[in-house]
This record gives C-alpha cells, structure tokens and sequence, in this order.
C-alpha cells in the first residue's frame, strides 16, 4: 500500500492537534516545545530502551512508529544508525523534521495509520513505539502494526512497542486522564484519542512466531510488547 492511501480519521484529528498544541497532545506535561521536553523524552527513550531489555547498536536501522514532534527520535538518531520516524500526521512529521533535521540518517515517513507499514520485508532491525498504538481507534489497526513490525523486522530483530493494557483499573484511570484533559479545553472523548486497547491474548495472537515474545506491564495502564 503507498504510504499516502487511504489515511485513516487520525491523520486528521492529529494534524489538528499538531495545530492546536503540538507539544501538549504528545506529552501532556507540556505546552511547548522547550529544552526540557526534549531532555524528558531523551530520558524516557533510555529508560524504556532498559526496561525492555533492547540495546540498540551504531549499525542498526530502526523504526519509530508514531514519532510526534521528535521528542524520542533525537535520542533514536543518536543510537541508531539510521532511522526511519513514521506518523500518521504530516504536521506531526514536519516538527519532526523541523526539531531533529535529516543528519543524512533519519527518514521521515506519512504512514496512513491503519497499521499498514510501507516498508520492505526484512529491512528494520529494531521497531519502537511509545503512546502511539494506544491512540488508534481500533484493535484490527493496532494488531496489524504489531503484524507488520514482525514482518519488516530482520531475522533476530528487536521489538519494543508500548500499549495499553485492558484491565478495569487501566481503564478507569484513563477514563479519569480524558476527563480532566476535556476539562481543559481539549479534544480527549474522539476516537483518535481514547484508542483502544489490547488483551495480553490478543497481543500473543498477533505474531506468527511466539518465541521470544514478552509482554511486560509497567504501572497499572501500560504494556510493553518487547521480542529480542
Ligand atoms: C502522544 S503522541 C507521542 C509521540 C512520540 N511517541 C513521543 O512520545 O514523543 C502520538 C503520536 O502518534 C501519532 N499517531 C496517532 N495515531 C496514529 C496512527 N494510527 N498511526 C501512526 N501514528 C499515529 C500522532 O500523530 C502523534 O504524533
């Protein structure tokens, strides 16, 4: 499928967003997009790289799926030898562009947000996405992302993928998030916010191979979907 076909109603609600207040609706801690910001998800990119068990090497070409303004993939770039940031929303990947430049490694890539992955089989050796998944509307898209990471990664390849978990406390505590958030203005009862979440059955069904495969809970909402 080309990068460009058929964007689902994310990319809309997103480039909104990136419009509204970028920084805001990719880290709620912040309006804009100051030293800091950069500095938290610099940090958070070396935290969970730990928590997931997933060293990336100087060599590695890596996917980021869901790259917002670029406040993980600075630190992605440094590790990585190169990298592919992907997002649904085009002004989302211009701040990108903008926040972290081309340094000749880093490709920026439309994706239309329904899980489909433009890229070729075999191609990535490490895929790592952070509160991206659980901001697409449907389980169908979200399983099709884990498929398609499983498919470009190379044999031996890495995976750190971050979801929400399905329980009744997660889903209380987040109902809690969109309310406050709704309070203030913002756009947190659509669809293209809320997203949906993933049974740890479901998660386990969506790769071919199971060897390997973990899924780790960290706090009472997230899950990371962690291979390697
Ligand atoms: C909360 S932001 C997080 C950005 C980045 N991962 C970070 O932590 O800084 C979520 C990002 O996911 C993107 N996104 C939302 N739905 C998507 C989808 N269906 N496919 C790809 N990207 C999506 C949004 O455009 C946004 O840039």
């Amino acid at each position: 499928m080309p990068a460009d076909s058929a964007p689902t109603s994310s990319r809309q609600f997103w480039d909104a967003a990136a419009r509204e207040n970028a920084a805001w609706y990719v880290a709620t801690g912040y309006t804009s997009e100051t030293p800091e910001f950069f500095a938290q998800g610099a940090r958070e990119t070396d935290h969970f790289l730990q928590f997931c068990g997933i060293g990336i090497r100087p060599t590695d070409r890596v996917l980021e799926i869901g790259c917002g303004v670029g406040r993980m993939t600075r630190r992605l770039s440094e590790l990585a030898g190169s990298l592919v940031a992907a997002d649904v929303s085009r002004e989302m990947l211009e701040r990108a562009r903008q926040n972290v430049g081309d340094r000749g490694t880093v490709e920026y890539l439309l994706v239309p947000g329904n899980g489909a992955l433009p890229l070729s089989d075999d191609s990535v050796d490490v895929v790592f996405s952070y509160i991206t998944l659980q901001h697409v509307p449907n389980q169908v898209d979200q399983l099709r992302y884990l498929h398609e990471s499983a498919r470009v990664l190379r044999p031996g390849g890495r995976l750190a993928v971050q979801v929400r978990g399905d329980t009744p406390r997660a889903i209380a505590l987040d109902w809690l998030g969109h309310l406050r958030h709704l309070l203030r203005g913002r756009q947190t009862l659509r669809p293209e916010w809320r997203g949906s979440r993933l049974s740890d059955a479901a998660i386990a069904g969506a790769f071919d191979y199971s060897a390997g495969l973990k899924v780790c809970r960290l706090g009472a909402r997230h899950r990371w979907v962690i291979l390697g």
